[in-house]
Order: structure tokens, then sequence, then C-alpha cells
């Protein structure tokens, strides 16, 4: 197992009606930017519950923040934060409310002379404001992690920045509020977490039997609720175990002492940054091209998979290996995402466009950084 350092400093209030604890979460006497998406708040009675939670504090909003948030966006947001003496930012909705809140946080107090650095460069902060979150759609973990992914239309990038400063003071997670999630939202929720295993698990063995049976604790939970997650009417304990699992998924506990790869999120954020899919879309496409490319590399850890997630034991070893990746692809398509880049309407020239722009960047991607241009165009070909 590697050194490692372990801190996540995020209060974690889970559970039914937990939104009216904002009352004693946010600090008193502070002025707060209430942060929001299109609207999906206001019509799930959401945004009633942390307004009549906030009764006695001062509250100025921000709404529309866009899925992938937008730098432009964030932006008006921080001038709007400065004018009025914003000192506390509490975030309501999905992973792109609460990422684009983060990059709020960051450059507000951000002294460079392109707020832009904080993301394209990962610019020092010297500080940022403190902000809370209530998560209204289970997937990206960004509740418990310092972590943002923040987009640019005008330049088609979409970048991954983090820094220690931002780690949310606390999150709120009710599972009921995901009741009004429309189903492919929900689905897009479980491949993100289920990715975000994969990539801190399926890389090689370090003799960290903790932290691979913790990961495939989370994939085997996944596998198993998806009937009660997805059922209609929601099921409660379905919706309370996917919000746990994306919780665990990427907070840094799992990461622990362990390599990881994030290629298939790299490639992904570059799939929605140039054809607009959805994250989740992106890396049910991308993960098991991953899988099949890097099969040498990952053979251990793909054994192990198929033993121990899909109880796959027979066979010679390149016959479960390819049946784990087989039903890994087929998960996603199960849960209604679906895995080829044709699929979306993506031609073929996805690999030569973003293999350019991995050779421009110098991006090295995988466990072993061999992941680069020509291997990405080939993991895309894989994808057609
Ligand atoms: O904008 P509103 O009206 O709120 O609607 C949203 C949005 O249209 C809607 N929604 C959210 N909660 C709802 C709801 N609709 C009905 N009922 C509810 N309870 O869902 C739509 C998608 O929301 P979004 O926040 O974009 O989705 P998600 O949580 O999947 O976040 C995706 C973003 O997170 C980034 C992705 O790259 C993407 O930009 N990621 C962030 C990570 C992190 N911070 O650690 C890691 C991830 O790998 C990921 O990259
Ligand atoms: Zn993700």
């Amino acid at each position: 197992m590697r050194n490692f350092t372990y801190h996540n400093p995020t209060r974690i209030v889970f559970g039914k009606e937990t939104i009216a604890q904002l009352t004693s979460l946010v600090p008193a006497g502070t002025s707060v930017m209430l942060t929001y998406g299109g609207g999906s708040i206001k019509r799930n009675g959401v945004y009633d519950q942390v307004r009549r939670a906030l009764l006695g504090h001062s509250v100025v909003e921000f709404g529309g923040i866009e899925p992938n948030p937008q730098y432009e966006t964030l932006m008006r947001a921080v001038g709007r934060a400065r004018e009025t003496h914003i000192d506390f930012l509490l975030a309501v909705g999905g992973g792109s409310v609460l990422d684009g809140t983060k990059f709020i946080a960051a450059a507000i107090p951000f002294t460079g002379s392109d707020a832009w650095d904080i993301v394209a460069h990962n610019a020092p902060l010297l500080s940022a404001m403190p902000m809370g979150g209530v998560l209204t759609l289970p997937a990206t973990g960004s509740e418990m992690n310092p972590s943002a992914v923040i987009s640019r239309d005008s330049t088609q990038q979409k970048f991954a920045f983090g820094n220690d400063l931002l780690y949310p003071v606390f999150a709120v997670l009710d599972p009921l509020t995901t009741y009004s999630l429309p189903r492919n939202q929900i689905a897009n929720g479980i491949v993100d977490a289920f990715v975000h295993v994969l990539e801190q698990y399926m890389t090689y063995p370090v003799n960290a039997p903790l932290q691979d049976r913790q990961a495939e604790a989370i994939l085997i939970t996944l596998v198993e609720e998806t009937p009660n997650i997805v059922k209609d009417p929601p099921d409660y304990d379905g919706r309370a175990a996917l919000m746990w699992c994306a919780t665990q998924a990427l907070n840094g506990l799992i990461a622990c002492g362990v390599p990881t790869d994030w290629a298939t999120h790299m490639i992904g954020h570059e799939l929605t940054a140039l054809y607009g899919i959805d994250h989740g879309q992106s890396l049910a496409v991308v993960m098991p091209a991953v899988m099949r490319f890097m099969a040498d590399q990952k053979h251990a850890k793909l054994l192990q998979y198929a033993g121990r997630v899909w109880g796959i034991n027979q066979g010679s070893e390149e016959a479960r290996v390819n049946a784990a990746i087989d039903m890994t692809a087929q998960f996603f398509r199960s849960v209604g995402v679906p895995t080829k880049l044709s699929d979306y309407g993506i031609s073929s020239e996805a690999g030569q466009r973003i293999s350019e722009r991995f050779a421009q960047r110098g991006t090295l991607l995988g466990e072993h950084n061999t992941i680069g241009a020509s291997e990405t165009q080939a993991i895309l070909a894989l994808c057609s």
C-alpha cells in the first residue's frame, strides 16, 4: 500500500427532511448567496424548504447555473457576490451547481489577472469563500470533495481543478429531493458513481485489500440496488443507497494508498466539450473501451473484478476479462445509457479531434501515463 494523507472536513447531514437543518448549519449572521440551476428546485419544493430554513438569514439569489457550468455565467455570480458583500455560499442542486459554486468561492477573493487560470492552470489560491451544499442529484461526489469541472463554450473547453480550500463545509443529502429526477439523470448518476469507483480501482494491485473491498462494495451495491434505484414510484431506500454510494465513490476514501486512472473522465470531458453529451453518457461510452484497450496492464484487477463483482469464475483468464468488460457495458445499457459514439450521432472523427487536442497539450493519461494522443484515438476507435 502506498503512503497517503486523508482528511475530509465536510460534514454530511443525511436523510429525510434534513433541509430544515440549514437554519443552524449556515453560520448565523452571514450574508448568503443561494446558487441554483435552471429551476428544478422551484418545481420540486426544495427551494421552498431552503428559503424556510433560511428565514433568519440575509439571502441573495443567483440562479441559472447550467449543466456543465459555464465560466461566463459563474463570473456574473462572482461580480454579484462581490457587490453584495456575500460571506457564505449555499449551492442547491446537482454536481453542476456545486462545482460552479466552488469556482465562485475560489474566484471571489482571487487576485490574479484572469480567473480562468483557476480552472485552466489550477492557479494557487490563498483563500476561498466558505460554501455548503444541498444535493439534489446523486452522481458526482462533488458534495464531499474539493474538485470542480468548469466549461467554457466559446473555446469548447472543459477542465477539472481542485483545491483543499473548496471542500464544502457541509452537505445536506436528502434522498427525497431525488424523487423529481427524470429517469435519464438517475441513470447518469448510477453510471457516474460506478465509473468513479472503477477509475480508482481498475489499475494494478498494490496490496491494499481494504480499499479493494471498499471499492467492490460500492460497485456491488450499485448493481444490486439498481432495480430499487430506478423504481417508479420512487423507493426511498433505493434512492438513499444511490446517494450514499455516489458520495462514497468520490470523497477520497477509496483512493487512499492506491494508483488511480482517470483516463475515461479526461476523454469523456472532451466528448462533452465538443459534442455536448451528458457526463454520464460520455463515461458509458469510454470506460468499456479503456478497459479493453488496457486489458494487459489492468489484467490482475480485471480478473479480480470479474470474480468478485460479476461472479465470473469459469473459463480462461482472457474469457473472464472479456466477459467482465461486456457485463460492464451491458449494465450501463440496462439502465438506459447507450455505450457507442454512434448511439449519440458522433462520427469516428471524434478520435482524431480529441487526439489532436491531447497532442497539443501533451496530455498523458492512465495509471502509467501511457495513454497519449495516439492511444486515445485507438480507444475512441473501439467506441464507434
Ligand atoms: O439545472 P436544474 O434545473 O437544477 O436541473 C438539473 C440539470 O438539468 C437537473 N436536476 C438536478 N437535480 C434535480 C434535477 N431535475 C429534477 N429533480 C432534481 N432533483 O439535472 C440536470 C443535470 O444536472 P447536473 O448538475 O448537470 O448533473 P450532475 O450532477 O451529473 O453534474 C454533472 C457535472 O459534474 C461534473 C461533470 O463533469 C458535469 O459538469 N463532475 C464533477 C465532479 C466533481 N466535482 O468531483 C466529478 C464528476 O466526474 C464530474 O466530472
Ligand atoms: Zn464523473
